[in-house]
């Protein structure tokens, strides 16, 4: 297959190149990123030499460039977003234009190349909080912030082109993910690198909201499941199935690190605070698919590996970084 993978370089797409390249020896892929504070070429530098790989710079936005881009590949795959809740919470604007502009634009040039697939990455997070049971992909959206709104809109816009103009969409709904390359200001990249450098591990609230973890790798496996054997139309729920209060896995990221629980700062919740996510996966693994990293062992690799790449993300926790906290913390 001939690919166009979009935000590429960020922390699923990579993993998801790299698995892609590793998996099917015969397919190609282009890589469009815009390269936001998100993007990092590094994190698909081992690739950048392989003859099946390019990358090209530029926006979802941006139509003529993405008809360009889109211009004879079986699939385009949609990784392109902006994905972190509390900078939707202060800058909404972007994951307004990405999340759901950047969704029509790739939609539009699928419909008019009549390209035979579109693959949109979504997130479980459109559901909303589920207080009790697991959502199914028929399940009522209600999102509670503009990240998960956003996401939705762009899902839905999605699904209506199918339903109006039969353009080829296919949805994956993951849960949290985790892993190499993420990026720092999600909570256990950020838990695991503070915690190294003996800073506070800031825990919102009362600690006890739920997220069900997924390794990023099994997600990469379920969306080139999906990829090839999904069926258009449908959405598919990609659940972890390892719910985990976010109290106990700082304690466990703690225990990992070799650091002291006096390093847990309890801070002031995010608003719109959803308690817990939970998802009905069953679809999925219907086509074959389950997830083959048990948690501890995952989170466990997932510390060593920040622990060994330090040069990776050192970097990353200045300049921008340490100027988005300070926006976040001074909000009051
Ligand atoms: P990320 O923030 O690490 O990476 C996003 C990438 O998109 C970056 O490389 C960025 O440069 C690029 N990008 C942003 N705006 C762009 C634009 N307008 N044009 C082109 N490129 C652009 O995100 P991620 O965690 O890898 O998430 C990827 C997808 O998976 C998103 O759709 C997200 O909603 C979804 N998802 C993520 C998680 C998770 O836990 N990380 C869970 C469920 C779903
Ligand atoms: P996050 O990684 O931002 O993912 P999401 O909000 O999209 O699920 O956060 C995961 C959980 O960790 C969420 O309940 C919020 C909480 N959290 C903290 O307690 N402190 C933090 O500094 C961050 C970033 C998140």
């Amino acid at each position: 297959m001939k690919l166009l993978v979009t935000g590429g370089c960020g922390f699923i797409g990579s993993n998801f190149i790299r698995h892609v390249l590793g998996a099917h020896p015969e397919d190609r892929v282009v890589n469009l990123d815009r390269l936001t504070y998100a993007g990092n070429p590094a994190n698909l530098a081992d690739v950048e030499g392989d003859t099946r790989y390019a990358f090209v710079h530029g926006d979802i936005c941006d139509a003529a460039l993405v008809r360009d881009v889109a211009r004879g590949v079986d699939a385009v795959v949609n990784l392109a977003a902006s994905t972190h809740v509390d900078r939707s919470l202060m800058e909404p604007d972007e994951f307004l234009r990405t999340d759901v502009f950047g969704v029509f634009t790739l939609l539009e040039a699928v419909r008019d190349l009549k390209i035979p697939r579109l693959l949109h990455i979504s997130t479980d997070e459109v559901y909303g909080s589920v207080e009790h049971g697991s959502s199914r992909e028929g399940d009522a959206l209600r999102p509670s912030n503009p990240y998960s709104a956003s996401k939705a809109g762009g899902d839905l816009l999605a699904l209506a082109y199918w339903q109006t103009h039969r353009v080829p969409v296919v949805i994956t709904r993951s849960s949290n993910n985790f892993g190499p390359f993420q990026y720092p200001e999600k909570v256990i990249p950020l838990f695991v690198t503070n915690a190294l450098e003996d800073t506070p591990l800031p825990l919102y609230g009362d600690g006890r909201n739920v997220r069900d973890w997924l390794y990023v790798l099994d997600n990469c496996a379920a969306i080139d499941l999906v990829l090839r054997r999904g069926k258009d139309g449908e959405v598919y729920n990609i659940g972890g199935g390892h719910e985990v209060e976010n109290v106990v896995l700082t304690r466990q990221i703690l225990r990992l690190t070799g650091k002291p629980e006096t390093l847990i700062q309890p801070v002031r919740d995010r608003p719109g605070h959803d308690r817990r996510y939970a998802l009905d996966s069953k679809k999925v693994q219907q086509l074959g698919w389950a997830p083959r990293h048990a948690f501890a062992a995952a989170l466990e690799a997932t510390v060593a590996w920040y622990r060994e790449h330090e040069a990776w993300w050192r970097p990353l926790k200045s300049g921008e970084f340490r100027a988005y906290y300070a926006r976040q913390y001074g909000r009051g």
